[in-house]
């Protein structure tokens, strides 16, 4: 039987073969992409080049992404979804299209994967405002099932925009303006009926089946719009591919196991659960899944530094430990230890990382455990103030100061339910679901856009920092170097290593020669080369970044030259001017600025 790590290599190799370039897996943590808290799919660090910016590869890539997907936290449970999962990815940046890899897709998945075929079912893009339904996708379905004496009619299903359309943001509606998305072919596998909750009512297709029968287990978005305005989308310059499939999905199919948590590569962790909690995965699946996943996704955010608290990466670090904390401790779980040391295990050959960062990994994740237990005794001393526990048997609070304690001090409702205290429950399911519907608001906005925000005035905030970076090496000294950058539209953050607070004067004079570089009107270019001849030049690079053999390098002028994915503005004189606003100690010999170029 195939195995995870086989997965990989053979996906891979076939497309090594076909021709793609193998790119690194990029970090969880996006670089230079504010509107995302985490990497959530392979083509997310691709945007630039789906959009013409020439790749230092070429135009046929694969990769295998660490993915982190925070909005399906209330989905994980279920059998299927994960919050972390490591997608295989291909990608025509303008090269190859449906022609290719459709055939291919199906080739993969029943020679490689060996794949019975009667179990592949397809699905394609219905058509939605002014792009019309995908019918030469069909076309070239049709021709490959017809080879194999598949009745096409009976494989093939036409879905809707809120199915066969992808965007990091979803269908057309939820898409801001620039995003780029396009129309998709999907694969399903059908496991039994009698697998999954099979309801006989339901309809025997992968589109209308709502009983969990038909798992997708790849995606090939035909990358070819870009929204233009609420309304209409624009061609993109080229017609691109992306596509990614679970790895975790995939080895299901392999294995014919519906329940992902079932496979090789997550049995071992959940056996490790049932030996400390002295619970059967069969009576407790949904927390089990929920311990494994969440502790899974936080071992590896904890690989990246993250600690857990109450802000963006930190915070949703610190829910998905409670989440798993709370889960494991009402199966009577004590010792978390064993089961970190799995998953490191489990993951270490594709990861070696999470062995490297171990005890770091380790001690943030129990740190973590045990603030969360002084919280935990806290609300417990909040409760018992607030109850009326006088005369009275049970116990009652209200409904608001048990949403309280849950909000603000992390217990869950059935925790507050055990410790005796009474409350009223559908008033709390209220709260609850507003409290949700504002959450999944506010992650809605963290999540959408990525480098879609592709605005002119982002874009000259990038090429802003090269200046910036330059600039301050001039200033300061060779002592200064990037720690790291946040672009948005409004503002530019830029970390860089120096022990002290910046002058009056040192800003000024900054400041000078940025706007000085930005009146003589450099024009910007760039080069792609082998990195050891990039470093002889003295291009400028990122500390502790690992950098691919072939990479881009970014000139402005005779002034800057850098290592960078870009994209950039084609002369400086687009920037108009800059200003810093200020600055800030952000640890030792860290430094933080922020500035702003003009309208
Ligand atoms: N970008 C597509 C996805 O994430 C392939 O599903």
């Amino acid at each position: 039987m195939i195995n995870a790590r086989e997965i990989i290599d053979i996906y891979i190799s076939f497309f090594e073969k076909r021709g793609h370039k193998r790119i690194g897996n990029s970090p969880l943590i996006p670089e230079n992409d504010p509107t995302t808290l985490f990497t959530s799919s392979g083509m997310q660090p691709l945007v630039p080049y789906l959009l013409g910016e020439p790749h230092p590869l070429g135009k046929r890539l694969v990769n295998v992404q660490n993915c982190f997907r925070a909005v399906d936290i209330e989905e994980v449970g279920d059998g299927r979804h994960e919050t972390f999962f490591r997608m295989l990815g291909n990608w025509s940046l303008g090269d190859y299209f449906k022609q290719e890899e459709i055939p291919w897709f199906w080739e993969l998945l029943t020679k490689e994967f060996r794949l019975p075929r009667e179990k592949l079912y397809i699905t394609v893009f219905k058509g939605y405002a002014d792009i019309g339904p995908d019918d030469s996708s069909a076309l070239i379905w049709e021709e490959v099932l017809k080879k194999e004496g598949i009745d096409s009619k009976k494989r093939i299903f036409f879905a809707d925009v809120d199915k066969n359309w992808w965007s990091k943001s979803g269908e057309p509606k939820n898409m801001p303006i620039g995003e780029i998305g396009g129309p998709d072919t999907e694969i399903y596998y059908r496991f039994d009926d009698n697998l999954v909750n099979h309801e006989k009512e339901c309809k025997d297709n992968p589109v209308d089946c709502v009983c969990g029968k038909f798992m997708e287990i790849g995606n090939a978005v035909f990358m070819q719009y870009r929204k233009r305005d609420e309304k209409t989308f624009e061609e993109l310059p080229q017609k691109n591919v992306d596509y990614g499939g679970g790895i975790e999905r995939l080895l299901a199919a392999v294995e014919n196991n519906p329940d992902v948590f079932q496979t090789t590569l997550f049995s071992s962790i959940i056996q490790s659960i049932e030996l400390t909690t002295g619970k059967d995965y069969s009576d407790h699946k949904k927390e089990m899944q929920i311990i494994c996943d969440h502790l899974v996704a936080s071992v590896f955010i904890a690989a990246e530094n993250i600690k857990p608290s109450k802000n963006e990466q930190g915070y949703i670090l610190r829910r998905l430990l409670r989440r798993s904390f709370d889960n494991f401790e009402s199966l009577g779980g004590k010792d978390l230890l064993p089961v970190i040391e799995k998953i490191v295990e489990q993951y270490k050959d594709t990861d070696p990382v999470l062995e490297e960062k171990f005890e770091e990994i380790k001690l943030t994740i129990l740190e973590e455990q045990q603030t969360y237990k002084k919280t935990v005794d806290e609300a417990i001393k909040v409760l018992s103030k607030k109850a009326d526990d006088s005369t009275a048997v049970v116990k009652e609070i209200s409904a608001g100061d048990a949403f309280k304690i849950y909000s603000s001090h992390g217990l869950s409702p059935t925790q507050i339910r055990s410790l005796g205290y009474v409350f009223d429950q559908q008033e709390f399911a209220k709260k609850m679901e507003e409290h949700q519907k504002l959450s999944r608001e506010g992650s809605k906005r963290l999540f959408k856009g990525g480098l879609a925000d592709e605005s002119e005035k982002t874009i000259t905030g990038h090429t802003a920092t090269h200046l910036l970076h330059q600039a301050l090496k001039d200033v300061l000294g060779e002592k200064v170097n990037q720690a790291g950058s946040n672009i948005t539209n409004e503002r530019i953050r830029f970390d860089f290593t120096y022990p002290e607070k910046l002058t009056d004067q040192q800003i000024s004079d900054v400041e000078e020669l940025v706007n000085d570089k930005i009146k003589d009107n450099l024009k910007v270019t760039c080069e792609i080369m082998p990195y050891e001849r990039a470093k002889k030049i003295g291009a400028t690079a990122l500390f502790q970044k690992k950098y691919e053999k072939d990479i881009k390098v970014y000139f402005i002028g005779n002034y800057s030259t850098e290592i960078c994915g870009g994209p950039h503005v084609d002369f400086t004189g687009r920037l108009k001017s800059f200003k810093i606003i200020k600055q800030e100690n952000i640890g030792r010999n860290l430094r933080r600025i922020y500035a702003k170029v003009s309208d």
